[in-house]
């Protein structure tokens, strides 16, 4: 089934295309990447860009949170329209996706 064969690689190619691969080998950020496609990327946009919520990329997380803790007590808690993901995600999942915008996306 060439076709079909096809469609699959295509979607995938899509789904993938979107949030910037983890380039080292690193479980935690790969989970991290997992989470950040669920769960921010339809406010945050694929690659960090921003939309509903805020641009994560070129190094703003960085610039906003210079502490990694602080950018994990934000998303914890949340802020305005951005939405508390304590009881959502446990705290490794949350150090998970917090390490990969800092790491990855940045
Ligand atoms: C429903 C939309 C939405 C979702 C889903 C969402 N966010 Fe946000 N996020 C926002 C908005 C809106 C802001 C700006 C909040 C403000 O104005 O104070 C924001 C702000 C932030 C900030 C602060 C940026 C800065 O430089 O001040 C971080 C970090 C962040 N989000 C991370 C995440 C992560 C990680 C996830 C997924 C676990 C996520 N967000 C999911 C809407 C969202």
């Amino acid at each position: 089934m060439p076709g079909l064969l096809a469609v699959a690689v295509t979607l995938g190619a899509c789904a993938g295309a979107s949030a910037p691969e983890v380039l080292v080998d690193d479980p935690q950020l790969e989970q991290g990447r997992d989470i950040y496609v669920r769960q921010c990327s339809s406010c945050h946009g694929s690659t960090g860009g921003g939309g509903r919520g805020s641009k994560l990329d070129e190094g703003r997380v960085i610039r906003d949170f210079p502490d990694i803790d602080s950018q994990i007590e934000l998303v914890t808690a949340g802020r305005n329209s951005m939405p508390s993901f304590s009881g959502k995600l446990t705290t490794d999942e949350i150090v998970a996706v917090v390490r990969y915008t800092r790491e990855v996306l940045s």
